[in-house]
């Protein structure tokens, strides 16, 4: 039984002043939802003050991005020990976002999976087509070489201790979303793909398969009720206590 996440992604947003109200809000609300796990990612710069407000709950920290390299003279980069030293239990690596804004390759992706893992922190490995992908029904082909990438070095084994996050490019923060059967689609043949890589479906059945893009209070029931869908990458609404907590509410069943 895969326990569903939901993890917001805050992305380059708050400030020292917001980020209180806005965790306060969630640690309230999530009194009443014991059957999720709820992950909050925010800006490097907030982590240790994320840290300290989430202390003593169950809400756990992550980080947006992270180096591939252990140490050294590279500057502007964070490492894992460093997230290590605030707690961070995850780390989103691969977001459309630095794929498309700041041209990582689905080989860099790797090399950092590779390093989250070596440093016992869990990656959250997104993939996703671009509309014009999705529209010449090129969809699996681009999502199979995102993932292939991984699974090539690493093997289904690889994944015993990782999420997947299915993002279509083309539902983030444009308020369309996938239809439930779409991302339901997709997100089949992202467990499929890594069945490949095993005798038997063991990492493929056990592994959780997020789904973000315009994920709201009131859509994330229906997409949630899918059966490989395991829970939510969230930007936008991950911003509002009320409308992330209706959609951990959602995921709770
Ligand atoms: P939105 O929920 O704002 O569409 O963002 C999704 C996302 O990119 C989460 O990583």
């Amino acid at each position: 039984m895969r326990k569903p996440l939901v993890a917001g992604n805050w992305k380059m947003n708050g400030t020292l002043e917001s980020i209180t109200p806005l965790v306060e809000g969630i640690k309230q609300g999530l009194t009443s939802i014991n059957n999720v796990e709820v992950l909050i990612c925010p800006s490097f710069v907030y982590l240790s003050n994320v840290s300290d407000l989430i202390e003593d709950t169950s809400i756990l920290l992550g980080a947006q991005n992270v180096s591939q390299e252990d140490e050294g003279a590279f500057t502007g980069e964070i490492s894992c020990n460093m997230l290590k030293d605030f707690d961070c239990q995850y780390v989103i690596i691969g977001h459309s976002e630095r794929r498309s804004l700041y041209g990582e390759s689905s080989e860099l992706v790797a090399e950092k999976f590779i390093q989250v893992q070596k440093s016992g922190l869990t990656p959250i490995l997104c993939v996703g087509e671009l509309l014009e992908e999705r529209e010449s029904g090129e969809t699996e082909a681009v999502i199979g070489q995102q993932l292939r990438a991984v699974l090539d070095k690493v093997g289904a084994e690889g994944f015993q201790q990782a999420v997947i996050a299915y993002e279509p490019v083309w539902a983030i923060g444009t308020g369309l979303t996938a239809t439930p059967e779409q991302a339901q689609e997709v997100h089949g043949f992202i467990r499929d793909l890594v069945a490949e890589y095993e005798s038997d479906r063991t990492v493929a059945e056990q592994v959780r398969i997020l789904y973000g893009g315009s994920v709201k209070p009131d859509n994330a029931k229906e997409i949630f009720a899918k059966q490989d869908i395991d829970g939510g990458l969230i930007g936008g609404a991950a911003l509002k206590s009320e409308d992330f907590l209706g959609i951990c509410q959602a995921a709770n069943g």
